[in-house]
């Protein structure tokens, strides 16, 4: 019996490859917040959810597994992307299982549930696994100048983990129904702040409701993650002083855009640096030791930002950053106000994809400034 099992596990994944060629070749459906919102909706119809899901988590998975197999070798053979990579590779097959299932059979709908369940909980840590693989790259393999290796980790990273925040939010959606997606921005706002902050310090936290819709738990991580570095700068910026200025947030709503600012007075950060800030190599606090499960899971890898980025591009926003050195940071999140213009946003694998794993860095057409050449002084003295 467990010899057929394995003869059949065998054969199943033998399969893949077809099964990822297939299912890559369709593009990702992106959904607006107004579909989540009907979908977590009381009248919402599993069964209609399940015939969905079965067709579209194969092709967001098969199109993100085109590219894992792209990246540099020396990444890809690391024992973390192996490790991911199975997951994705077991995913996978579990949900094929379902694509000749009846969907009026309730069993069918029960056990569909349970095994998304189970593929959430093999996933949860493919962020830090993934850091960590590139870590162990970074240390065995890449030449420090090697621009288009980091070109590629960094477009790969922001693609792979936004197909990750996009299935995660479809497995969410079907399981538990995603209730109270409405949420008042400043109830998110305050949670964050008076949680993690002493009260005193605080200035100008929005007293007026403004409500739109919006995922609370992504919403939650950026702000966390924006507080988490505004302190941070804030605190070593002023350690010989008594008092420490304090972090101001401000919430706008217009026609188009729900944006959130948050100001700090922690120095800044030089304006050359800022686009390497949000890079997934970058970080100026201490490197996390790995398997330590005491720290905060995602302290100092450096992606606290490049993370809150793709959760506020996810629905068509953005995250940005202005700084002024010598004075402090500006953080900004934008949101689109309506759920109509909220749209996933959603990679797919294409040629125009594939240009990219295949893009070596050219000379550069502007001028590089380097040092002054030695027989310029000659040059200068011959003159
Ligand atoms: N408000 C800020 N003021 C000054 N520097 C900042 C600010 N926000 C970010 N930075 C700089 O940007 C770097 C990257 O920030 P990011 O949040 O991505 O990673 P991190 O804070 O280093 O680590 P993690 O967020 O994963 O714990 C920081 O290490 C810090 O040097
Ligand atoms: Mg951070």
């Amino acid at each position: 019996m467990k010899f057929v099992r394995f003869l059949t596990k065998t054969a199943a994944l033998a399969n893949v490859p077809k099964h990822i060629e297939h299912f890559s070749k369709f593009s990702p459906s992106p959904l607006s917040m107004k579909q989540f919102l009907d979908f977590g909706s009381t009248n919402a119809c599993e069964r209609t959810s399940f015939s969905f899901l079965r067709q579209e988590l194969p092709v967001r998975l098969s199109n993100i597994m085109k590219e894992i197999n792209l990246l540099p070798d020396g990444l890809l053979a690391t024992p973390s992307v192996q490790l991911v990579q199975s997951w994705y590779i077991q995913s996978l097959m579990e949900i094929l299982e379902f694509l000749d299932k009846n969907p009026d059979d309730q069993r069918v709908l029960e056990t569909f549930v349970e095994v998304l369940e189970g593929i959430r909980n093999r996933h949860n840590d493919v962020v830090p696994t993934m850091a960590q693989g590139v870590i162990e790259f970074k240390d065995a393999f890449r030449r420090p100048d090697d621009a288009a290796t980091d070109h590629n980790i960094q477009y790969f990273l922001d693609r792979f983990y936004t197909s990750r925040i996009s299935i995660r939010m479809l497995i969410n959606q079907h399981t538990v129904q995603v209730v109270g997606v409405c949420v008042y921005v400043c109830v998110c706002v305050c949670k964050v702040l008076t949680v993690f902050f002493f009260s005193s310090l605080l200035a100008n936290i929005i007293r007026e409701p403004i409500q739109i819709s919006y995922i609370p738990s992504h919403l939650y991580h950026m702000l966390f993650e924006l507080f988490k570095n505004a302190m941070r700068a804030t605190i070593e910026n002023h350690e010989a002083s008594r008092t420490l200025p304090p972090i101001r947030v401000m919430v706008a709503l217009g026609g188009e855009d729900l944006s959130i600012k948050m100001s700090d007075c922690g120095g800044g950060v030089p304006f050359r640096k800022t686009e390497r800030l949000f890079s997934y190599m970058y970080s100026t606090a201490p490197r996390p030791s790995i398997g330590d499960t005491q720290r905060a899971p995602l302290a100092g890898f450096g992606y606290g930002l490049p993370i809150s980025r793709l959760y506020a591009r996810y629905f068509q926003g953005d995250l940005q950053l202005y700084s002024m050195e010598g004075h402090g940071t500006d953080a900004v999140i934008h949101m689109k106000a309506l759920s109509t213009d909220s749209v996933e946003r959603l990679p797919v694998f294409n040629q125009t994809a594939l240009r990219h794993y295949k893009l070596s860095l050219e000379a550069d057409d502007w001028c590089v400034p380097s040092k002054e050449p030695l027989d310029l002084a000659i040059y200068r003295a011959a003159k």
